[in-house]
């Protein structure tokens, strides 16, 4: 499977990117919206797999670039330009795509950090706003700190939590990210119920923050 991380030249992009071409064959395109910058990043990447002893089919390009023919196109850029970033690849999108927001729409003020509720009720449904109309968008990754996933040597032992009114496309995302060693996905219905798991994430931070020893938290159901 094709797998584009659009704005993959950051933080969460690199996690998961790393960690798909460490734990899977997929091919793994990360996209920028400066090409030759998404190429310097994909063989960086490359590099770091390569030192764990894993030869990665990893490829950088333009985001245009990246979304042309893949299955899954994540949306790995900060949430203020998810909504964009998705329509400015709109027409590049395949048959069958599907699109995946991790983001999560958060401010901070001096007691830490706030979820900060888009109009649309969540940074997921902005972005489906944004998607051609029968394309599947998916909320998932939001609750993975990207400081857990880069470095290849932390055992996971995660939960991700996966949201969207498709349930063919959920169950694509479940197995996908359940392809990642350490985790293990669960399924929170429709796209509605993506802004309870966004604003998970704010409470990790700050638990992080006031808590020692808890940074790149993640969640865990019991
Ligand atoms: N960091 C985490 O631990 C984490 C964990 C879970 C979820 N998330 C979510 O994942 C998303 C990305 O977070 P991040 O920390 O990876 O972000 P980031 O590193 O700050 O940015 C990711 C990429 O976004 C692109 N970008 C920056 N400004 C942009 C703009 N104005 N328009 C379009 N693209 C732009 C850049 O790529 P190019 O310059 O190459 O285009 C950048 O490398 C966020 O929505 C965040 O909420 C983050």
């Amino acid at each position: 499977m094709r797998i584009a991380l659009l704005g993959g030249t950051g933080n969460i992009g690199e996690g998961l990117a790393l960690r798909w071409a460490q734990d899977t064959d997929h091919e793994i395109v990360i996209g920028s919206r400066n090409a030759e910058k998404g190429m310097t990043r994909a063989r960086d990447y490359r590099n770091r797999l390569s030192e764990h002893g894993v030869e990665a089919d990893l490829s950088g390009t333009s985001n245009t670039g990246a979304a042309a023919g893949s299955r899954v196109v994540v949306t790995s850029v900060p949430p203020a330009y998810a909504a964009d970033t998705i329509e400015a690849v709109r027409d590049d999108l395949a048959d069958k795509a599907i699109v995946v927001s991790p983001a999560v729409g958060m401010v901070r003020d001096e007691t830490g950090f706030h979820y900060d509720a888009p109009e649309a009720g969540s940074i997921a449904e902005t972005v489906a706003a944004a998607t051609p109309d029968g394309v599947p968008v998916v909320s998932a990754f939001q609750n993975l700190a990207a400081g857990a996933l880069t470095d290849l040597s932390n055992e996971l032992n995660l939960d991700v939590v996966i949201s969207g009114d498709d349930a063919e496309a959920r169950n694509v995302l479940k197995k996908l990210a359940e392809e990642i060693n350490g985790l293990r996905a669960l399924d929170a219905g429709a796209l509605a119920n993506s802004a309870e798991i966004e604003s998970i994430t704010p409470l990790l931070i700050n638990l992080a923050m006031y808590n020692d020893g808890m940074h790149d938290l993640g969640i865990q159901f019991r």
